[in-house]
């Protein structure tokens, strides 16, 4: 298979890990391996899984280690070519015609252009990562039209032309999985599952993102965060989560709250559900258990 694109120095997964490493991210062998591959082959990486397991600080991390430009697209229900493309910017276009007179004016000029995301990345693809995020928010309609531009990384301005990027720009899509994606957008991408961190990693992950965290800490609280993912809850804890609850029983804990009791005063930051707090207020010395730091 042609090597569509080399990026300096990143020549491996392991290379990739490494420098995601630098850049405050751990990826572990999957990610790493699917990144490098979107990288090298010229595809768009589809990153999928539950809220908080980092699919978009992974983008973050990938554009800081190419030092590229992050263009984020964030989608939302109803998002249409406008918001993701350009816009003609009328007011401006209206008061020209009126200050122009009889003078000739380019109403289509770049003057009037309002580029977005997805314009932005045609016209820098070698400085700019686009990440389109969250795509599952989006509508089938619009999900056509990204298969449509990730196919041929062009799109037609009616008034000016088409505009075709120099290379194909690299491009990370996410998705919650709140819905299933069109197959065929799958396929057009390198795809890859983030689950949640094993606890060992975990726990590095804690460590690397708050510094005041003692390793036993560290260690209770993935072990805790293990535990509420097992329940039935409407908002299981993402990894900022557990990243924010060590942080936060840390600090009572400095204040003098002995442990456990410091995890249990600072569960508001882990979960953040009404329904979900009650759900786990019977159970919970059971959940912190052990996490006695
Ligand atoms: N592998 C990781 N390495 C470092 N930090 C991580 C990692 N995974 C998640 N995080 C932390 O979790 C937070 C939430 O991740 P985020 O990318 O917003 O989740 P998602 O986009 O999947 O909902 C990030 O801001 C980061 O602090
Ligand atoms: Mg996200």
């Amino acid at each position: 298979m042609p090597v569509r694109r080399s990026i300096v120095g990143i020549d491996s997964p392991a290379r990739l890990a490494a420098a995601l490493d630098a850049a405050q991210y751990l990826a572990d062998d999957g990610l790493s391996t699917a990144g490098y591959l979107a990288l090298a082959l010229g595809k768009p990486l589809l990153l999928e899984g539950a809220p908080g397991v980092g699919k978009t600080e992974a983008a973050k991390a990938i554009a800081s280690v190419l030092g590229r430009n992050l263009i984020r697209l964030q989608c939302y229900e109803g998002i249409d070519a406008a918001a993701a493309l350009y816009e003609w910017n009328y007011p401006r276009q209206m008061l020209a015609i009126r200050q122009a007179g009889d003078t000739y004016l380019n109403i289509y000029g770049d003057d009037f252009l309002i580029a977005r995301p997805m314009l932005d990345a045609l016209r820098n693809p070698k400085d700019s990562v686009l990440l389109i995020d969250e795509i599952d928010r989006s509508d089938h309609e619009f999900e056509a039209f990204l298969l449509e531009f990730l196919s041929d990384f062009q799109i037609s301005i009616p008034e000016r032309g088409t505009v075709r990027a120099e290379e194909a720009p690299v491009v990370i899509l996410t998705s919650n999985r709140t819905r299933e994606l069109h197959e065929a957008l799958r396929r057009r991408c390198v795809y890859h599952w983030i689950g949640y961190p094993d606890p060992m990693r975990e726990a590095q992950i804690v460590m690397m993102r708050a510094s005041t965290v003692a390793r036993e800490t560290a260690d209770a609280v993935v072990a805790a965060v293990g535990r509420l993912r097992q329940e039935p809850l409407a908002k299981p804890p993402g990894v900022a989560e557990t990243v924010e609850w060590a942080e936060a029983a840390t600090l009572l804990h400095s204040q003098g709250s002995p442990w456990p009791t410091a995890f249990k005063r600072a569960i508001g930051v882990a979960l953040k559900d009404q329904d979900d707090l009650e759900f786990v207020a019977p159970r919970i010395d059971a959940l912190i258990s052990g996490a006695a730091a």
